[in-house]
């Protein structure tokens, strides 16, 4: 699989977001990272989906949607019409809603369908959905922050994904998410994710692009 490498916006400079976007752009991002907080399902609050839209004016890179909020299914459809490309959400029951129904309703709105877990979920919760979904999110931070330490034992479930992925076609992504730099990059590759992402290693770097390559390994 392809490595991909997503930043996450929540570390930009938000004062010049369409000037940020441009130069990841530039820079070689593969996709953008949009992190949604609602101060509910997480312990912090973001940006929704008129930020996105305002993301999709600036860029013809796939918007990478992450939707750490309650109710998910409610808010599904403004991030559809402001532009994501897929749309990632959280398995656990603090998320109040049907997965499965949520996961049918990304699907049904021609969007690519992600599935999360947080550090503390485990692996066997998402089990019962890896047929529906095109890219399995393992987080390793627990959300709601940037710039927090990567938690290497999330390795196990990256690892588990990638021996379930081995005998399918076409085969899901596996994303991390928290933490990624170019040491965490190399190991989470190692154990079998894919895509990458990563929002102080960019974001706080001089050279984008080179910050970029150092992800990727094609420094
Ligand atoms: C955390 C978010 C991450 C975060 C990554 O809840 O889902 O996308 O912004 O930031 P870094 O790369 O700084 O850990
Ligand atoms: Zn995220």
């Amino acid at each position: 699989m392809p490595i991909i490498v997503a930043p996450s916006i929540l570390a930009a400079d938000f004062s010049r977001l369409a000037d940020e976007i441009k130069r990841v752009e530039q820079a070689g991002a593969d996709w953008i990272h949009c992190d949604i907080m609602d101060g509910h399902f997480v312990d912090n609050i973001s940006f929704g989906p008129g930020i996105v839209d305002l993301v999709r004016k600036q860029t013809k890179l796939p918007l990478d949607v992450h939707l750490m909020i309650e109710h998910a299914d409610h808010y599904v459809p403004r991030f559809v019409k402001a532009g994501a490309n897929s749309i990632t959400v959280h398995v656990e029951p603090e998320a109040k809603h049907d997965v499965a129904k949520t996961l049918k309703q990304i699907r049904d709105a021609d969007c690519r369908v992600g599935l999360t877990l947080n550090p503390a979920t485990a692996f066997e919760l998402i089990e019962p959905f890896l047929e529906k979904i095109d890219m399995l999110l393992v987080m390793t931070v627990h959300p709601g922050f940037g710039g927090q330490p990567f938690r290497p034992e999330m390795m196990e479930k990256v690892k588990r994904a990638a021996d379930w992925n081995k005998s399918r076609e076409p085969k899901i992504d596996i994303e991390v998410d928290g933490g990624i730099n170019p040491e965490t990059a190399r190991v989470s590759i190692q154990n079998g994710a894919n895509v990458l992402v990563a929002g102080t290693s960019i974001f706080r770097a001089q050279d984008y692009a080179e910050a970029i390559r150092e992800l990727r390994g094609t420094n």
